[in-house]
């Protein structure tokens, strides 16, 4: 792997506010950003909001404001929320901004004096009664009326600019067939062959009709409609295709699996079309549920923003973290229950903090608080060191193979481990006993290793928390020490920490008051 690490999310649409979804997805970029900067890569995460198309303007319409005015609030509320979830973004890019709309229109230009694009008609549905276009497939649905008054739809043509996307198309497939890992999951890989093997149409990039949206510059009767606009904001953030950029290919396209087709099909043509490298993963994740329904605002099932935030205020936001990532291996569809993000906490506060929680205290209580030196002799001592040396090494490959589901648990089960560790040695008794005070120094010393290991192996997942149980260890968790990628250092530090003087023991995940 390069020793830059590029990250995006999907750009949101900044219509209503965020909620689960939005979140959802940027916490697990978040995570893979977090892990690669903790990991020495010179890192650039992107994320941001789409701005322009119908959707907006309708929206606007409805709340009596402009498109614009709509974008503006809403965009501040996308920012202001992932700065208070703590989502470490290293630029947020809306497509209303000059720096974007001056490059998409550079785009288009390269990919007109290529030929790529051309002038033809778009056919397609009119609801007369709500003023609203219909889509082929929702007009059949509806048997080609009015879903609210019944009364026939309106067929209309009017003239679109065409990319040509049919003539990419079998040079996609062909990358997507030679680079397995382009598209994953795998099942969602073999969806976007199939679909791609029946054929595929060119693609209507413009609208006469719309005014929102970035002029064509060949023909300023035209805007831009949707995915030309929405996907190039992947590189117009870093300066292309006008300026080189070292952050491209992107390392990975974090998407939820309804843009996929989009992002495995128009994305890379596009790319091939202004000769840019392709990026090196599109990785489609599942699709939030919750309580085995649709979230929808009718259902009251809705997890949004102000759930969200009770869940944090009451649980803390890497609790959050912790059950967004944990819920389901990534890449499946997820389900939010009460029952399970109960589940999910006990397991934070039982397993993580109880093991940080009676480590600290008996450090404390038998040696004053300072982590004393261990001698490890036993079968037991060895296996525990073995698990927590192996950790590295499979954190790294589960973040490679973007397993998020296991890169959260990794460290968790270390901390499991450690805590059976504690049962089996019985320090308690050992304390008795002055003559097992060498024995007694080895197992205070062998699980404080493997906690600040486990907790070390946590800062992606749970940024605050596994800093605050370093910091309890005696561990400062940015500590300079030793210069080179900071997971290596803790790693060393985890090795020499004999003579560190730790916290209280203050509960790591305190229970609310009323759970
Ligand atoms: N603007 C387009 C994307 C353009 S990318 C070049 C868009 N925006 S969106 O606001 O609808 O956000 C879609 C993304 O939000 C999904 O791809 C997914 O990442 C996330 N989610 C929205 N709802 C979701 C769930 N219920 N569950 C999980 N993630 C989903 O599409």
């Amino acid at each position: 792997m390069s020793e830059r690490f590029y990250i995006t999310t999907p750009i949101y649409y900044p219509n209503g506010q965020p909620h689960l979804g939005h979140l959802y997805t940027t916490i697990c970029a978040d995570t893979l950003a977090r892990y690669h900067r903790l990991a020495g890569r010179d890192v650039f995460f992107l994320t941001g909001t789409d701005e322009h198309g119908i959707k907006m303007v309708q929206t606007a319409a409805q709340f009596e404001t402009t498109p614009a005015e709509l974008a503006d609030s809403n965009a501040g509320v996308f920012v202001d929320t992932f700065k208070r979830w703590g989502i470490s973004n290293d630029d947020f890019i809306r497509t209303t901004q000059g720096r974007h709309k001056s490059l998409v229109t550079e785009i288009v230009r390269r990919l007109l004096d290529r030929g790529d694009i051309y002038l033809g008609a778009y056919e397609g549905w009119y609801d007369e009664g709500q003023e609203e276009f219909v889509t082929e497939t929702t007009a059949k649905a509806q048997e080609y009326k009015s879903a609210v008054s019944g009364k026939p739809l309106s067929k209309f043509s009017e003239p679109t600019y065409f990319f040509k996307l049919g003539q990419y198309a079998p040079k996609v497939q062909a990358y997507i067939e030679a680079n397995p890992q382009f598209i994953q999951p795998e099942s969602k890989r073999n969806e976007v062959l199939s679909k791609l093997k029946a054929g595929v149409a060119d693609l209507s990039i413009s609208r006469a009709t719309l005014k929102w949206g970035i002029e064509m510059p060949n023909d300023p009767g035209h805007v831009l409609y949707v995915w030309i606009d929405a996907l190039s904001n992947y590189i117009t953030a870093l300066g292309l295709p006008e300026r080189p950029s070292r952050f491209w290919p992107a390392d990975v396209h974090l998407i939820g699996k309804e843009i996929l087709w989009f992002h495995a099909v128009y994305w890379p043509a596009m790319l091939l079309a202004l000769d840019l490298p392709l990026p090196r993963t599109l990785y489609a994740h599942g699709w939030w549920v919750s309580d085995g329904k649709k979230m929808s605002k009718s259902m009251g099932n809705f997890i949004d923003l102000k759930k969200l935030d009770w869940y944090a205020a009451t649980y803390s936001q890497d609790a959050v973290r912790y059950h967004l990532l944990r819920a389901a291996p990534f890449g499946n569809d997820l389900d939010f229950t009460e029952a399970d993000f109960q589940k999910n906490f006990n397991e934070l506060a039982n397993v993580l903090g109880n093991c940080l929680n009676r480590t600290v205290k008996m450090i404390n209580r038998y040696r004053n608080a300072v982590v004393p030196e261990a001698s490890p002799s036993e079968d037991l001592d060895h296996r525990l060191l073995a698990e927590t040396e192996a950790l590295p090494g499979k954190l790294a490959a589960a973040f490679e193979r973007l397993e998020l589901q296991t890169c959260a648990t990794l460290g968790i089960e270390l901390a499991r481990q450690t805590n059976g560790y504690i049962d089996a040695t019985e320090p308690f008794k050992l304390a008795k006993d002055p003559a097992k005070a060498g024995r007694l120094d080895t197992v205070l010393g062998v699980s404080a290793r493997a906690l600040c290991v486990a907790l070390s192996s946590l800062l992606p997942t749970l940024p605050h928390k596994a800093a605050d149980g370093l910091r309890q260890l005696g561990i400062d968790p940015h500590s300079p020490d030793y210069g080179g990628p900071l997971l290596e250092r803790l790693v060393q530090k985890s090795t020499a920490m004999t003579g560190t003087k730790v916290g209280d023991g203050t509960a790591l995940f305190p229970k609310p008051p009323d759970a």
